[in-house]
């Protein structure tokens, strides 16, 4: 593995890493408890993301996440960690007017922690892109299927299926990377697409349902750690967190109800 001398993480490492063949590893985060496990644990890159909404907030979808709970999830991100790189996602509604009111979200991210921020849209973002990038401000584009566009998009379902549907997404990803984005996040195409785009650009992309080929793997941590019933098709369980946390509210419960807790060893 690429060693480097500062203690977290930056752009330049991220671009050696991929350089030297070493696959980016990627999860989202939302608290500083979390991120404390994953940083521990090596992961190269938190995003806050706001699929904070559907997870952590209990909301059915990413669109009612407002700037404020990714602030709040950033900064207690940034506490829990020392080493991993952090994205910021800019949540709907906080960009998509233009680059004054992207650079004023940014700032806010950064100033809680951020290292990079990350936003959806395809080619219409690239001015965007390059006003943040311009002010200094790394940008983490995000292309394929889109959660702010759900509806757009017909639901959560593959993207650039057809030539024409991945052609677009070719062009999206090389105009955002031209525009100044420091990485490329791929949700969701055909695993020959997210191989190719990674082909095309020379920025790192992070896959999410984009096979095996891309810089790196990003997925949604309570999704890897099987702390649900359900999780997307692409989503491999690495554990089942969710049972092993239930098995020990149950246990905790139980003792507490037959008065076996607190023991001795526990009162003071
Ligand atoms: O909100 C989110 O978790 C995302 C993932 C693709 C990281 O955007």
């Amino acid at each position: 593995m690429t060693e480097f001398s500062p203690a977290r993480i930056r752009v330049q490492h991220l671009n050696e890493m991929v350089a030297n063949g070493e696959a980016l590893t990627a999860l989202t985060c939302y608290d500083a408890l979390t991120a404390r496990i994953l940083d521990a644990a090596g992961i190269d890159i938190l995003v806050v993301g706001d699929s904070i909404g559907n997870t952590a907030l209990g909301f059915s979808s990413t669109i009612q996440v407002t700037l404020e709970d990714i602030e709040r999830a950033t900064s207690a991100v940034m506490r829990g960690t020392t080493r991993a790189f952090i994205i910021a996602d800019m949540p709907m509604g906080t960009y998509e007017e233009g680059p004054a009111q992207a650079i004023r979200t940014a700032i806010r991210l950064v100033r809680a922690g951020a290292d990079a921020v990350k936003l959806e849209g395809g080619e219409a973002f690239a001015p965007t892109v390059e006003a943040l990038t311009q002010a200094g401000i790394n940008v983490v584009a995000h292309v394929g299927y889109r959660p702010h566009a759900d509806a757009a998009l017909g639901g959560p379902r593959v993207q650039g299926r057809d030539e024409e549907e991945s052609e677009a997404i070719i062009d999206d990803a090389v105009s955002l990377e031209k525009a100044g984005a420091i990485a490329v996040v791929v949700e969701m195409v055909p695993g020959k697409l997210g191989a190719k785009i990674t082909e095309i650009l020379s920025v790192p992309t992070l896959g999410i349902g984009a096979g095996y080929r891309t810089s790196g793997q990003l997925l949604v941590w309570p999704d890897m750690a099987g702390m649900t019933e359900w999780q997307p098709s692409y989503a491999k369980r690495f554990g089942e967190v969710g049972a092993a946390l239930s098995n020990a509210v149950t246990a905790f419960r139980t003792a507490v109800k037959s008065r076996e807790f607190p023991d001795k060893e526990h009162s003071f």
